[in-house]
């Protein structure tokens, strides 16, 4: 998927597909996925039956219970892991159909994940873990005419951590790293943000403007968001609400397809 010279990098390239109802450019199809682990002698069935349409732009959450398999979904739709069942759609392309290098090249273009954990790379200050997405991939867009090191100050600044380029991750706060790892996901101006529990670990004037930011870059810059959380105020800014219960997905708020129908 090397598609550099998008005049607008956020219209989607020709591998994605449109609904032609409602115009709308669907960029994430999960049909009837299911994830089963193999636990000596018995199989345990960690997601059944899950069906999902994201479309480009959307704001989607996922809720439920702890151990309902929330992160287990947002692993496969991101592509970091493979269904035992069903299929995904991402940006067009199938997921059962790629091998981890496809998936990779999928993932670093267009795709990134904020992990429960951060993943934030040890041996790089904060402002290197910000710049390598950038750096890995020149050829994406990063931030208009921004060098890779501009594009990451300047989101640093976004999450209040322009005091804290140098620090190592062990020596930030986990609310400080989470920062860091929304900063990483969202440097390159992805078509879409997978999260999980971005905001966990922040209090809540902090939380507040970190969801802040990822609604206006939702809406800045068309940028689609699938977040997991349990927090009920950032759930409710989201355009759907989808809760996951003991691995099967239900629809529970879905603003913006109410107003599509009534249309
Ligand atoms: N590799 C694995 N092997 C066995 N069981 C697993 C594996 N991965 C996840 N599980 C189980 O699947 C269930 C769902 O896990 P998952 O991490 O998706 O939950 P979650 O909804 O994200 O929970 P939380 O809100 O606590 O983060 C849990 O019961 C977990 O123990
Ligand atoms: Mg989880």
């Amino acid at each position: 998927m090397q598609d550099t010279a998008q005049p607008d990098h956020h219209s989607m390239n020709a591998s994605s597909t449109t609904d032609k109802s409602t115009a709308r450019t669907c960029v994430l199809a999960a049909t009837d996925v299911s994830q089963q682990v193999n636990m000596g002698d018995e199989t345990l069935d960690i997601l059944s039956g899950v069906n999902l349409t994201v479309y480009k732009g959307e704001s989607i959450a996922i809720v439920g219970a702890s151990g309902s398999g929330k992160s287990t979904l947002l692993g496969l739709l991101a592509g970091l892991d493979v269904a035992t069942g069903g299929e995904i759609l991402l940006l067009g392309q199938s997921l059962n159909g790629l091998d981890e290098d496809g998936r990779a090249a999928l993932r670093a273009q267009d795709v990134t994940f904020v992990f429960q954990s951060f993943h934030l790379l040890p041996g790089l200050t904060a402002l290197e873990n910000v710049m390598l997405p950038l750096e890995i991939s020149p050829a994406r867009k990063g931030s208009k005419a921004r060098s890779p090191g501009e594009a990451a100050r300047h989101i640093m600044q976004q999450v209040g951590l322009q005091h804290r380029h140098n620090h190592y991750p062990q020596q930030m706060s986990g609310g400080e790293q989470q920062r860091v790892a929304i900063a990483r996901a969202f440097v390159g101006e992805p078509v879409i943000v997978f999260a999980d529990e971005p905001t966990g670990n922040l209090d809540r004037a902090t939380g507040k403007h970190i969801e802040d930011l990822m609604f206006d870059l939702n809406r800045q810059q068309g940028t689609t968001l699938v977040l997991v959380t349990h927090d009920e105020r950032l759930a409710s800014r989201c355009d759907r609400v989808v809760r996951m219960d003991s691995g099967h997905l239900s629809e529970e708020k879905s603003s913006s397809t109410d107003a599509e129908d009534g249309a």
